[in-house]
């Protein structure tokens, strides 16, 4: 049996190849460009889009059962009617706590229209999918990686808002367990990481992985706004401003899927940041 990960090349689907290949499946990833996928050896590359249905060869499907789905901008619709068409039997998705619209700042936002909208594009046409909704990534915070490159105090809004950050890893390790066993299918799942840290002490966290102390200088919305204007589309500004003003108040609750999941709890914030050691490393 065949496994096909999509975003294969991205931070989870990385983890999810390994994870996968452990366990001596064979993996088939899908990549725009295999030549900087950058993949174990053990993987068959094929090249594709998964926004341009038409122009994906027959061999992306051949001999696959089960899928890992990308929740790639521009939508996965097609995608997976030719692959549903293609035979393929099991489906486990990346998409986003936000289409669970458990908040008011949910409804309408960029992320719950388009995770709902890759969701549906899987429900809708089987039942054995698996949906895996993971809240914020700790990735996100490798924003801070320049300051804290550069030993700057890192500038940030809301500093006593909590968030659960979720370690990449843990996703994939999740997204590995729905694939390979039977008790997942037909479940939405939402995945946190295991603490609920309010920024200040996001900050500590990495700092203590890092083996430094970080400084950190509160900001005003309005100068977040303004730092980063020139990165960050203003519809992602306001997403972002919503769910840390919100924090302030209902901070992220911790959720139990990874540890259900996986048989044990998520990694920690310091756990994440020293994975993550080279993104942090002077740049003297
Ligand atoms: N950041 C958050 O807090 C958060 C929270 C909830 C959900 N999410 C979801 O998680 C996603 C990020 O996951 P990640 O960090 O693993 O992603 P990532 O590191 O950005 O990697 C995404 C990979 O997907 C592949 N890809 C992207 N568009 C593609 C396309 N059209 N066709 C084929 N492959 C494509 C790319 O591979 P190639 O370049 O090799 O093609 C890329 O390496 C977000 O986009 C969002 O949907 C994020």
């Amino acid at each position: 049996m065949t496994i096909l990960v999509t975003g294969a090349s991205g931070a989870v689907g990385r983890h999810l190849v390994t994870a996968l290949l452990e366990q001596g499946r064979a993996v088939r990833a899908l990549s725009r460009d295999p030549e900087k996928a950058s993949l174990p050896a053990a993987v068959e590359i094929v090249a594709g889009d998964l926004t341009d249905t038409a122009a994906l060869g027959d061999a992306v499907f051949d001999g696959v059962e089960r899928a890992f789905v990308f929740p790639a901008d521009g939508g996965i619709d097609p995608f997976v009617a030719a692959a549903v068409t293609a035979g393929v039997k099991r489906f486990v998705v990346l998409s986003s706590l936000a289409a669970a619209k458990e908040h008011p700042r949910d409804e309408g936002s960029v992320s719950q229209l388009h995770h709902t909208a890759v969701e549906q594009a899987v429900t809708s046409r089987t039942d054995a999918w698996t949906i895996l909704r993971p809240g914020t990534f700790a990735n996100n915070l490798l924003s801070w990686a320049w300051p804290i490159r550069n030993d700057w105090p890192i500038r940030a809004p809301h500093v006593q808002s909590a968030q659960a950050p979720i370690h990449e890893a843990d996703i994939a390790d999740a997204a590995a367990v729905a694939l390979l066993h039977d008790d997942w299918i037909g479940q939405a799942i939402p995945l946190t990481g295991p603490q609920s840290l309010t920024r200040a002490e996001q900050v500590a966290a990495i700092g203590a992985g890092l083996g430094r102390e970080l400084r950190l200088e509160e900001i005003t919305p309005a100068q977040f706004r303004t730092d980063v204007a020139a990165f960050i589309p203003e519809s992602i500004i306001t997403m972002l401003l919503d769910y840390w003003h919100d924090t302030r108040t209902e901070p992220d609750r911790v959720r139990a899927g990874v540890t259900e999941l996986t048989g044990r709890p998520g990694r920690t914030l310091e756990q994440w940041a020293r994975d993550h050691h080279a993104d942090f490393a002077a740049t003297t």
